[in-house]
């Protein structure tokens, strides 16, 4: 059984060349178990029919707001309602000013803004068209909205321009729409995870600490416990709700959140993901009683914490997955690398720390996936989106992990 079974997906197709690739994803999803329907802008129509679609989907083709026989048959409100996810692809220019201008003059946007589901956005156009600043706001309003963005990829375009503007390929969207859904792959499987800041006193009254706010954390920390994982969620001090089915382990120093992880690592653990900001150093004193003001500076002496995913990931009970963050300012990929080679991770998650729109305390971010293949981009999304992303690839990469036990085993076994 497909892991779309039972899912309703409209596919809400603009007028670009890359229209007729829609025809793949619509044979992607229905082989995953979906129920596909397409409306069809105007524009859309002069790339490809309606009836090579309504073919491919199995549905009637929706393209007219206003149809007297259309709406009798499953009216536009209905339509909207249907949906477990609405996926505009190809997403032009124009249509994305339409989205983002919260549109209702056609049957495309008035179901964009009708549907409770989840809405992604596949933009595909003309290289300048995606750099210029029209549409970048337009793409940060939608994306502030929770819309997810899918691509656009970079390469030839079919002007003869080269650059950013491609529609992502249909497998990748397709997987990015499977992925929103949770599975329940890691049923019966057990999850730590590690989130928000740590504080280090100087004093009764002072710390040193940093500004992540432990939404990443928990975001991640929600979206595995969705899949069925028993997730423990060792936090340092934030001020965010448990989410549901997760427990929580409150800490404040990295010492306290070292002693956390390497206890909950002990009962069998399946995947550890580092996504808190641990302090590196602490006060090597921490003065009793609160330090007066005396003389013009004040010198703190600072000792380095110890590195707990380093220590998680080398440990007896390591889990099947490590997985770390990096935060980087500057060289992000090579840094990222280094740390996962340094760290002896699978994977990490390399973050843009510089830019102040994501990473510390953003409701959005945007990551590089770096792990011994290489590195690829998850575009700009909100951070709980982006949690169900990347818990949908550790799945992958547990259950790639299996495959490659098993193969060991059966050659260990042959070999006797
Ligand atoms: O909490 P938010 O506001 O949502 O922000 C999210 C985030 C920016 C904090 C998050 O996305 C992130 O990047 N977390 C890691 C931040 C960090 O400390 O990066 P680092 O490059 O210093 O550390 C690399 C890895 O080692 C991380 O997995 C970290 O948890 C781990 N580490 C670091 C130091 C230490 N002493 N022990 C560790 O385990």
């Amino acid at each position: 059984m497909g892991h779309l079974h039972n899912r309703n997906i409209i596919i809400g197709v603009t007028g670009g060349i890359a229209a007729y690739k829609i025809a793949e994803l619509i044979r992607l999803l229905r082989g995953d178990g979906a129920a596909v329907r397409i409306i069809m802008s105007q524009g859309a129509q002069a790339f490809v029919t309606p009836l090579t679609l309504q073919s491919l989907s199995g549905f009637p083709v929706h393209t007219e707001l206003l149809d007297e026989t259309a709406e009798m048959a499953m009216g536009h409100i209905e339509l909207a309602r249907w949906a477990d996810a609405f996926v505009v692809a190809p997403a032009t220019a124009d249509s994305l000013a339409r989205l983002a201008a919260g549109r209702a003059d056609d049957l495309l946007t008035t179901t964009a803004l009708a549907t409770p589901a989840p809405v992604f956005v596949a933009p595909a156009m003309n290289q300048q068209m995606w750099k210029n600043p029209a549409t970048a706001t337009n793409i940060q309003i939608l994306t502030g909205r929770g819309i997810t963005i899918i691509g656009p990829d970079a390469g030839e375009q079919a002007c003869g321009d080269v650059g950013q503007g491609r529609l992502t390929e249909p497998a990748q969207i397709s997987a990015a729409i499977s992925a929103h859904f949770p599975n329940r792959a890691l049923e019966g499987r057990r999850v730590v995870i590690s989130a928000g800041p740590t504080r280090e006193p100087l004093d009764p009254v002072r710390y040193i600490s940093n500004h992540s706010s432990g939404k990443m954390g928990f975001a991640l920390a929600q979206a595995a416990a969705e899949a069925g994982a028993e997730t423990i969620l060792i936090s340092g001090p934030v001020t965010l709700d448990t989410p549901k089915g997760v427990t929580r382990v409150n800490v404040n120093t990295a010492i306290e959140m070292h002693a956390a992880c390497l206890q909950h690592i002990k009962t069998p653990t399946e995947l550890f993901i580092g996504s808190a900001a641990v302090a590196d150093y602490r006060a090597e004193f921490n003065a009793p009683q609160k330090i007066k003001k005396v003389g013009d500076t004040l010198n703190v002496s600072l000792i380095r914490n110890p590195d707990i995913i380093t220590e998680v990931a080398k440990s007896s009970s390591r889990p099947s997955l490590v997985v770390g963050f990096a935060a980087e300012t500057e060289n992000l990929i090579e840094h990222a690398e280094a740390k996962r080679q340094g760290k002896q991770l699978d994977v990490v998650i390399a973050n843009d720390v510089s830019r102040a729109d994501i990473g510390f305390n953003s409701d959005v971010n945007m990551v590089a996936w770096v792990d011994s293949a290489g590195h690829d981009v998850v575009p700009l999304t909100t951070k709980r989106n982006l949690a169900k992303l990347l818990i949908a690839r550790c799945i992958e990469k547990l259950a790639a992990h299996c495959d490659q036990d098993e193969k060991i085993v059966n050659s260990l076994e042959d070999e006797r």
